[in-house]
């Protein structure tokens, strides 16, 4: 008995000298990964999605709920990411967020058609766009410096042809 508490006891201090020795061994497990120090697009999907959970669900929560805190009080992963979201993997754009028209001309008709949509608009561009720039560190689109692949309604919002 003594012999075994003895070989017990040299385990267990072994552990904790490692944890002293190496105490990053312990978070690293929980530890956020992300931008700026690795870059979204070099993020792997275990990183991505816990990049998401603790940093973008919560500052975006803040951001709609501001917007709109009754249709939003509710704000998950589901929201940007659909019903389906982790079937598919969590890609994007969304099923579930209403596409927009792919033209100038059949947006401005949805825009002039539905009366909540210059108010979303405004909201969308002013503050989801860039505050998703600022999370994931990528640029974002802007009318007056196109950049290729920037950050933009199309990453949430699937496009679709829509007659006015
Ligand atoms: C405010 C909207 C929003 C919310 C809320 C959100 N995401 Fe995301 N998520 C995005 C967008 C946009 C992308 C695509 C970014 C890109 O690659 O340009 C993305 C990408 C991802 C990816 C990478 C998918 C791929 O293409 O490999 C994962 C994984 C992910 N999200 C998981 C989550 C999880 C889990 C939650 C909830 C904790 C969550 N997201 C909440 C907007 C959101
Ligand atoms: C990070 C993801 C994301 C980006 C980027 C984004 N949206 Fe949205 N959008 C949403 C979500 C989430 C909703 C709410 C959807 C819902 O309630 O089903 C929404 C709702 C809307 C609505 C209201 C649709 C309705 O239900 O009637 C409009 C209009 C809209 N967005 C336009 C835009 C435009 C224009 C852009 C680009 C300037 C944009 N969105 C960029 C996530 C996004």
């Amino acid at each position: 008995m003594g012999h075994l508490r003895k070989y017990f006891l040299g385990i267990v201090s072994g552990t904790t000298l490692a944890l002293l020795l190496f105490p990053s061994s312990l978070s690293a497990r929980a530890k956020v990964v992300g931008p700026p120090e690795v870059a979204w697009k070099d993020m792997n999907a275990k990183q991505k999605r816990v990049y998401m959970k603790e940093a973008v669900q919560p500052k975006m929560k803040e951001v709609f709920q501001a917007f709109d805190g009754k249709r939003f009080a509710k704000f998950t992963c589901e929201t940007c990411h659909g019903k389906d979201a982790s079937d598919r993997k969590y890609k994007m754009p969304s099923n579930d967020i209403h596409p927009l028209p792919n033209t100038p001309e059949t947006f401005q008709a949805m825009m002039k058609k539905e009366p909540t949509w210059p108010k979303f608009t405004e909201f969308m561009a002013k503050k989801v766009v860039p505050a998703m720039g600022t999370l994931l560190d990528v640029p974002v689109f802007n009318p007056a410096k196109p950049v290729k692949g920037a950050f933009s309604c199309e990453k949430c919002h699937r496009l679709e042809t829509t007659t006015p």
